[in-house]
């Protein structure tokens, strides 16, 4: 009824309580309850005597009424779960999917007190972020699935570049860079048979209009928002719509036409490639030169004594020498 309400308001400059009451076929005084709801949620609605109700602004959360408005997908967040705060959208996601919930839903949230990133440290979420994890049931086996994040990185930064007019960069596996200092990063989970996945989530973090005082001094020097850096008002809930319909669309275009034109672009995007670079993980420390990113979205590097790597985990680092 609220979302009826909101629609009615938004098609119309002023509308009547009385009429709202019958299209609606309910009373003027649950008219006038649920106008007093989108008022908690933050939309300013005017009211005149004799004359009615009027929207004047629309709260800058992430509600799912918002979001819906003006989504271009099929599919991606065509289900919605928006929170005020969570522990963490992807521990979140993770349950919904075990539970058999939609392809597409959409889990955001304004703050996460347990935000987690890749190899499990935390992704610290103050407000001014954008948080979100999307949820796919591709039929596609674990080889492949290892390809989604790169298409994933590649559709997140051309939806950042749009709406904060900057340059980006990806850096492996799926940090996207401004200048040296990181401003998103995709985690990606998945479950099922080694031939067929049961579900996917894609977990996003944007440091979208975080202030650079909210980071945590540990990391003030290596991540920036982008706000900060290109000094404009950055619009979330634009943002994510942008984002969701590029992840989108990228994902059709991977499925009609393979992975080869992504990994030529993610390695154009990468800048990295002739790069020496050393990988950490699991207590050890590969180097060598990025040579490739092969078809299964695995990083090739040249080691020493000519031999070559695969590389599909790691935290990777350009060695100091290297300025190329
Ligand atoms: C990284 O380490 O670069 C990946 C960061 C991913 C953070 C996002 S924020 C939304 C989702 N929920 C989480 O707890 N993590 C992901």
């Amino acid at each position: 009824m609220k979302h009826a309400i909101l629609n009615s308001l938004k098609k119309e400059r002023v509308v009547s309580g009385e009429a709202l009451a019958q299209e609606l076929d309910i009373s003027r005084t649950a008219v006038w309850k649920y106008i007093n709801q989108l008022r908690g949620l933050g939309y300013i609605i005017s009211s005149a005597p004799r004359r009615g109700y009027s929207l004047q602004s629309v709260p800058e959360r992430l509600l799912a009424d918002e979001i819906l408005d003006g989504l271009t997908t099929r599919m991606l967040g065509r289900n919605i779960v928006s929170l005020e705060e969570v522990p963490s959208t992807q521990d979140h996601a993770k349950i919904l999917s075990i539970k058999g919930c939609p392809e597409g839903t959409l889990v955001v949230a304004e703050t996460q007190s347990s935000g987690r990133g890749r190899m499990g440290r935390p992704w610290v979420s103050p407000s001014g972020g954008l948080y979100f994890t999307v949820i796919f049931r591709p039929r596609i086996n674990f080889e492949e699935a290892t390809r989604i994040p790169l298409v994933a990185g590649v559709a997140l930064v051309r939806a950042m570049e749009r709406q904060a007019s900057v340059s980006l960069r990806l850096k492996w596996p799926n940090d996207v860079m401004l200048g040296e200092q990181k401003v998103a990063g995709i985690l990606s989970e998945m479950s099922g048979e080694m031939d067929r996945l049961d579900w996917m989530i894609l977990g996003i973090g944007v440091n979208a209009a975080t202030a650079h005082s909210c980071f945590p001094p540990e990391i003030r020097r290596t991540a920036t928002s982008l706000a900060a850096e290109s000094g404009r008002k950055v619009n979330r809930l634009q943002l994510l719509k942008d984002i969701l319909g590029e992840l989108e669309s990228l994902l059709e275009e991977y499925r009609a036409r393979g992975f080869e034109p992504f990994r030529a672009q993610w390695k154009e995007r990468s800048g990295m490639m002739g790069r020496k670079v050393t990988i950490t993980g699991g207590g050890r420390a590969l180097e060598g030169k990025a040579v490739d990113i092969d078809t299964s979205g695995a990083l090739v590097l040249d080691c020493a004594g000519g031999v070559r790597q695969r590389v599909i985990g790691g935290d990777m680092t350009f060695k100091e020498a290297d300025h190329g």
